[in-house]
Order: structure tokens, then sequence, then C-alpha cells
């Protein structure tokens, strides 16, 4: 660890590394402080679908927005990822198929299927046939089902790992440890970490995800909540292999490298706890069950909890805060959608960490819109 960066970026999880990386490309130096060991990301509990085309309502306008520009990025993301370090992050660009076992869920599905229609994104209703067709595993239940043929996914422990390699090679330093504080301090941050010892940035970036209790001179703290989620994972047989990524009414079912499936994710609002419940883990099961039946007879491999940062507006918070002449940046809040927005939230925060004019607009996703 160096006495001094450029810029520290506080947290570890993909949005805190898929920032590092493009900044370390520009960057003199860098650092990126990792308390994963105490407090794990959302990333490491995410099935990683890239799925714009799936979320409850398109947002009114900008979340879509920065969601499907993000995964139009995603593919030169991986490739460039693959590329500079060798891993193999599982990302698939097969689509994703939304399905329903009912009239209401099938009017729901094209409901959302005309949204997206309106807004020029790719996507089909399909009946229970033409679903079946695609993945032969879907039960006959299934009476309709929306495809949309670009939405993606990756495994997120991979892109983590994949992650952590490219910033290192980038020159920046990642610090196992957590901040205790950050005073601004002559025109620079003053970084003083867990362990005890610390450092000075010119600017900090704040993103902690749903964890709390950290303390930024002269910023309030943001309205990030935690959202937990439960999900678990089996290992797939012949009868329940699936091509792509299939999101039932009850839970989404995920298939991934080597047999794997996972399937998730219960959701609690403002529960910051790891425990897995028997209850979620069934309730999950069961939707899983619905949609694809022989899901029942696939033994569980593990089973895990995670936080999603959630904001009372479903939007991420992007942008500096506190002191105009020394402000913290933040890169929080991205909920349901981490994985999907890290490239373009990066990529438009790192523009404006270095005074350059960002490809998307971010105002409506500044830190003042809360008050
Ligand atoms: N993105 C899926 C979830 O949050 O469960």
């Amino acid at each position: 660890m160096k006495a001094r960066y450029d810029i520290a970026i506080i947290g570890g999880g993909v949005i805190g590394l898929a920032l590092a990386r493009e900044l370390a490309a520009q960057t003199r130096s860098l650092a990126v402080v990792d308390a994963s060991a105490r407090i794990p990301p959302a990333t490491a509990a995410a099935a990683g679908m890239l799925a714009p085309s799936f979320e409850k309502d398109l947002g009114g306008g900008a979340l879509y927005e920065l969601s499907a520009a993000s995964l139009r990025m995603w593919s030169s993301f991986a490739v460039s990822l693959a590329e500079e370090t060798g891993a193999d992050i599982d990302f698939r660009s097969d689509g994703i198929l939304g399905v329903a076992l009912d009239a209401a869920a099938a009017r729901k599905l094209e409901a959302q299927c005309a949204a997206l229609a309106k807004r020029d994104a790719d996507a089909a209703m399909l009946t229970g046939t033409e679903a079946r067709a695609l993945e032969p595993a879907l039960s006959d239940r299934v009476t309709a089902a929306m495809q949309a043929p670009e939405d993606a996914q990756v495994d997120p422990v991979k892109l983590t790992a994949a992650l952590r390699l490219s910033v290192e090679r980038r020159g920046a330093a990642l610090i196992d440890d957590y901040v205790a504080s950050a005073q601004a301090e002559a025109g620079r941050w003053r970084v003083a970490l867990g362990a005890g010892d610390g450092f000075v940035a010119d600017d900090i970036v704040i993103a902690t995800g749903a964890a709390s209790g950290w303390a930024i001179d002269g910023v309030s703290r943001p309205p990030v909540f935690p959202v937990k989620g439960e999900a678990f994972s089996v290992a797939s047989t012949s009868a329940a292999s699936l091509a792509r990524v299939v999101r039932g009414p009850g839970a989404y079912i995920c298939p991934k490298a080597g047999g794997r499936i996972v399937i998730g994710a219960t959701e609690q609002r403002d529960r910051a706890d790891l425990d897995v419940s028997a209850a979620g883990i069934e309730t999950l099961r069961g939707g899983a069950v619905d949609v694809v039946p022989a899901l029942e007879h696939c033994a569980e491999l593990a089973r895990w909890a995670g936080l999603r940062p959630a904001t009372p507006d479903g939007a991420p918070i992007l942008g500096p805060a506190g002191r105009r002449a020394r402000p913290a940046w933040l890169a929080l809040g991205h909920h349901r959608n981490g994985v999907l927005l890290a490239p373009a939230s990066a990529a438009a925060l790192a523009a404006e960490i270095l005074g350059n004019e960002p490809d998307i607009d971010l105002s409506p996703f500044r830190p003042n819109r809360f008050g």
C-alpha cells in the first residue's frame, strides 16, 4: 500500500471493480479497498442475469435506457476482459425466456412485450408449444412465453475474479480492509482503514453496496437499504437441461457452465442478515419445479443469501456528493441490476471523475435527487 493515491475506490463488488478497471487505464495511481472478507458483496450472490427486458416496470425511461445501453456494452466488455485476463466468465448471449402458467401471467408478459416494442427492443410472444420447442424441459403447464433474444447472462463469481485480475494488471492496488473513516483535509481525503493504517487520496468513490456504517466527512448517508435475496444451485440432469435463462412467476432458472443451475431469488426488504431459510428455498424450488418439472430430481449443490443495495426509486445513485470543492463520488444502489449496469455505470462515472463528458446522461441518477 502506498501513502498516496490519485483515486481510491471503496468497495470491491462488481461496480467498484468495473469502475476501477476503467479508471486504472487512465490514472497514475489507484486503490480499491475491498472488505469482502467481512461484508459479502451482492455480486457474489447474484445470478448474473443481464435482463433489462424483464424489469418490473421500464423505469419511466432513464433506468431502462441505462440498462439497455449497458446490455449493448456487455459483449465487448466480456470479450476485452477475456482477452486481457484469459478468464472465462461464462458470458452467454442466448436470450432469456419469460414463461406464464396462466392467463393473468400471460397478459403481464404481453404488456411487457408491448412496452418493449415501444422502445424498439427486440422481444416476441410465443405460445407454450413454441416455448417448449426452444426448451423441451419446460412444463406442459406453460401457456405462453416472452422471448427476449438480446438479454444475456454471466457468472458473477468468475466475473469478480476476472475484474480483480484486470484491475491488478492495470496497476491498481487491491487493499483487503474496510474504511473506518474518510476526512477531507487540505483538498484531499485522509482515509483511515480498519487495520489502523491509511493513506491520502485526491478523490474517493463510494461503491459499498448495501453495507452501511461508513463515515464520510461532509456526505450525508445516501438512502440505500438492503433487500435480501436467497438463492440456491442444483446439478442439472439431461431432463432438466436448459439452453438459456428461464424466468417463471415464482423463480428464475439460470443454467451455468459445468451443469450447474442457479435458482433465485427471494426478496425481503430491510433484512441485513445472510441467514438462508428453508422456507425461502422451498418456495423457490416450488416455483422452479412448476416451470421445469425435472428440477424436482436435481441434487442441491449450495444455498446462499446476498443483499441487494436498493434505493427509494429503484435507480442507482451516481455522481458527486458532499462539498463542492472536494466531493466524494457515489456509485451506489444498483439494486437488482449491478452486474447488468456495471459497464455503463463504470464508463460514465469514470468519464465524469476524470473531468470528461460521459456518453451517457447521468443527471437522472444524481445523489441530490432525494433532497
Ligand atoms: N437480478 C435478479 C435479482 O436481483 O434477484
